[in-house]
């Protein structure tokens, strides 16, 4: 008994369709086990901690670097390589006490902004930032996995293009939230997509992603690059080496799509 209607190829093949368009592009069978290194919360307390210690000591210890200092020196000397410009648009996405902005502030980028969902890390990184006389770094209380609605309060972000975007273990924090860790993951990639130039570069440092699995979820990126990276533990997995990788924003890919 053949039961098929006569158009049951075009039916499936529309089917197969709907189902790939309504798909995230974030495969999400991949899923860290929720931590409150996830939470707004958590990252409140470490900073306004961190804060306390910074006044403490008059200005001299600024905090923990997230992956330790040869992270931040592995970047920027990425980025020197790149002979990218110095006045180019860079944005640290979870900038937290802002070290890896100071370091490429030392290194003579002059364009400098972070963004960090928590308070007091914004409010620890501008105070050392103007303790130290430097007018080249802004910061900002952004959320880089906000709605559109959210974005439209922190339009120098979100209605801005930047040349070259760094996340430092905040891609991380997005995978560990303990509620609607799918939904952030999807829309931290749509915000970044959005706000990086279509010929600008993203670094992302990870210790609870390895780089085959971080290129499987920046699918709507282009992988370029890996830098070296040393070993370090951080909330979901233990022991895990830190995966340090650039992507680029498929500009052929947006053209093709938004034409
Ligand atoms: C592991 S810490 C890294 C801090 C800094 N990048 C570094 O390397 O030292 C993660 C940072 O991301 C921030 N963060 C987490 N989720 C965020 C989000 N959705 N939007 C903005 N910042 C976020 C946290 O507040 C924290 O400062």
């Amino acid at each position: 008994m053949n039961a098929r209607p006569p158009d049951f190829e075009r039916l499936l093949k529309a089917a197969v369709l709907k189902i790939l368009q309504e798909t995230p592009s974030v495969p999400m069978e991949t899923d860290l086990n929720p931590s409150n290194l996830g939470t707004r919360e958590y990252w409140d307390d470490t900073y306004s901690t961190e804060l306390q210690n910074y006044e403490d000591s008059n200005g001299v210890d600024v905090g923990e670097i997230w992956f330790g200092f040869e992270s931040e020196r592995r970047i920027v000397n990425w980025i020197s390589k790149m002979d990218i410009l110095k006045s180019a648009q860079i944005l640290d996405i979870g900038s937290g006490n802002g070290s890896m902005l100071l370091s490429l502030h030392k290194n003579e980028y002059t364009n400098l902004t972070g963004i960090d969902y928590s308070e007091a890390a914004v409010s620890l990184a501008t105070k050392v930032a103007t303790d130290r006389r430097i007018n080249t770094i802004t910061y900002r209380l952004a959320d880089i996995t906000a709605s559109a609605e959210a974005q439209q309060s922190v339009p120098e972000i979100f209605d801005r293009k930047f040349d070259l975007c760094i996340d430092k273990g905040t891609y991380d924090a997005v995978c560990l939230a303990p509620e609607n860790s799918k939904e952030k993951r999807v829309a931290y990639m749509e915000n970044v997509a959005k706000i990086l130039h279509s010929d600008g570069y993203l670094i992302v440092t990870s210790c609870n992603w390895t780089k085959d699995e971080l290129i499987t979820q920046f699918t709507d990126f282009t992988f370029i690059d890996e830098l070296p990276a040393p070993h370090f533990q951080f909330g979901g997995r233990s022991g895990n080496t830190v995966t340090a990788l650039v992507f680029k924003h498929p500009v052929q890919r947006y053209r093709c799509l938004h034409k």
